[in-house]
């Protein structure tokens, strides 16, 4: 069989889907369980584009050592340098360049000439290539490229040192057949294409961003790209757990296949769906929360009689055995950290502390403890950053009657240590809490999207609040849980402002220096 390399860009082109902003310690988390679920390629970020991306991508570099760990620049000296500093501690430093190569790409956006691009390209590779073994040339919006000219291109930047070449549908036009086609000409038209590894990189604004990948593939790819949850600009790219699920179950009929442990999808998945606050529909394939029920008493029927009536993939194929019930209100400690450990968690003494203070708390009021209530638990601890002054949350009650005004009273801790509090009405229980913080936070906020749902199943099970806003004019994401919604609701919110108080200090730190 075929091995096909796995890119995942969930860090970079998912990050940077409208509402998503990790901090660093979120995703060296994500990067830690994307080398579990086997990626051979992590794109950390884009190194020039900000202090925040560029410490990322170091950390990643200097923790990730069984995955290839890259980041993408432009064709630009500066973008190279700065790329190099942040990669250099990888295994093997690996630089992802881009150009656009489409007419309109050149002509509007790019303004230069077929000519001056390739010598961009050739140049940007030479130069990367004095310090990374590994360089992969992207040919932006390659799909709506003149197939000749890209042939040309793609020839120069071999000759000057390329090691990977993607040909990504930017934009998501393509059907399958003819991405296919843009494969197999390059194939059939660039002298040493042989030398280097081809990759497909799709957006899935048709909804056709895995099944143009599998064509890539059918037609000499050797590298798929793409995100989990299918996470990406606009509609997003293509989505990896669909991908290798689709390869594996396929495989009567696929001479090729993926290294991915699919028993690690349904954690990364929640993951990432955790940590950026996107939630997942619930009918997306391969993750979605209804991809394995069976709703109609015929198919409930068939599948009483035999499974295979109705189900091509099993959960436990993906991992899925999350709400095993695992630990209770008497578990103690020493249970507590080898579950962690058997998680895959490596928490210090310290945080174990705390997430077992928080796992007492929450068996306190909830009897069965189950495995998606520690991964959010432990989770919570891992991507905790140095402490740094920001606003913490002390009380929240909420007054509410369906015949009188909702009214909340907050109290929480400023950055600068004091105790604030105020009380504030709404037309519901959630506006009146909103309404009290925004009076209690300095700032002008815009609250965007409001979201809860609830962790795992059961009356009792953790409630997630996921708040968008602008603060101050920038847009933020916050998320937080609690066993009760409107104080899950009020730390999301805090949560949100926190991260971009933590980002502008970032961002007047770094000017200082
Ligand atoms: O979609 C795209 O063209 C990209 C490039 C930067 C590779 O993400
Ligand atoms: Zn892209």
């Amino acid at each position: 069989m075929r091995k096909i390399d796995v890119f995942d860009t969930t860090l970079r082109d998912g990050e940077q889907s409208a509402g998503i902003n990790l901090n660093t310690a979120e995703k060296l988390e994500i990067a830690r369980q994307l080398e579990r679920f086997n990626a051979d390629v992590i794109e950390a970020g884009f190194p020039a584009s900000s202090q925040g991306d560029f410490e990322a991508v170091k950390k990643i570099a200097q923790t990730v050592k069984g995955s290839i760990v890259t980041g993408l620049a432009r064709s630009i000296k500066s973008d190279i340098d700065t790329s190099w500093e942040a990669l250099k501690y990888g295994e093997q430093p690996h630089i992802h360049i881009f150009l656009a190569t489409s007419p309109i790409h050149m002509t509007h956006k790019l303004k230069k000439t077929p000519d001056q691009v390739v010598d961009i390209a050739v140049e940007s590779v030479k130069y990367a290539k004095k310090n990374f073994p590994l360089v992969q040339w992207s040919a932006e919006d390659a799909f709506r490229s003149d197939p000749d000219f890209l042939v040309r291109v793609v020839k120069e930047v071999i000759k000057a040192g390329a090691t990977t070449i993607n040909l990504p549908d930017t934009v998501g036009y393509a059907t399958p057949s003819e991405y296919g086609a843009m494969f197999r000409h390059l194939k059939e038209n660039v002298p040493g294409i042989d030398r280097v590894k081809l990759s497909a990189h799709c957006h899935n604004d048709l909804g056709m961003a895995v099944a143009n990948t599998i064509a890539a593939i059918e037609n000499g790819a050797d590298q798929v790209e793409g995100t989990i949850n299918g996470l990406g600009e606009r509609a997003g790219n293509a989505a990896l757990e669909e991908l290798a699920v689709a390869l594996h179950i396929r495989k009567d009929k696929f001479t090729f296949g993926t290294d991915v442990k699919l028993d690690e999808i349904k954690r990364t998945s929640q993951l990432v769906s955790q940590l950026t606050g996107m939630a997942i529909q619930a009918n997306k394939a391969v993750v979605g929360k209804n991809a394995f029920a069976h709703e109609s008493g015929i198919h409930q029927d068939g599948m009483l009689k035999e499974r295979t009536t109705y189900e091509i993939i099993t959960p436990e194929l993906i991992g899925e055995n999350s709400t095993q019930i695992v630990l209770g209100k008497h578990s103690g400690r020493h249970a507590f950290k080898d579950k962690a450990i058997a998680l895959g968690f490596e928490l210090s003494d310290e945080k174990i502390t705390e997430a077992f203070k928080a796992f007492k708390a929450l068996a306190d009021k909830k009897k069965e403890i189950s495995e998606d209530d520690l991964y959010v638990l432990l989770t919570d601890q891992q991507i905790q950053e140095e402490e740094v002054p920001v606003y913490e949350l002390k009380s929240v009650q909420v007054q509410y009657g369906n015949g009188s005004i909702p009214t909340a009273s907050v109290s929480v801790i400023s950055p600068d240590g004091d105790l604030l509090q105020e009380a504030s009405t709404g037309s519901g229980s959630v506006e009146a809490i909103c309404n009290t913080l925004e009076r209690l936070v300095q700032g002008k906020v815009h609250l965007l999207d409001y979201r809860v749902t609830s962790i795992g199943k059961g009356r009792d099970a953790l409630g997630e609040a996921v708040v968008n806003m602008t603060y101050n004019g920038k847009s933020t994401t916050g998320r937080d849980v609690a066993q009760d919604v409107l104080e899950a609701s009020a730390k999301a919110y805090l949560n949100a402002i926190n991260r971009q108080l933590v980002n502008e200090r970032k961002r007047s730190y770094a000017k200082t220096v």
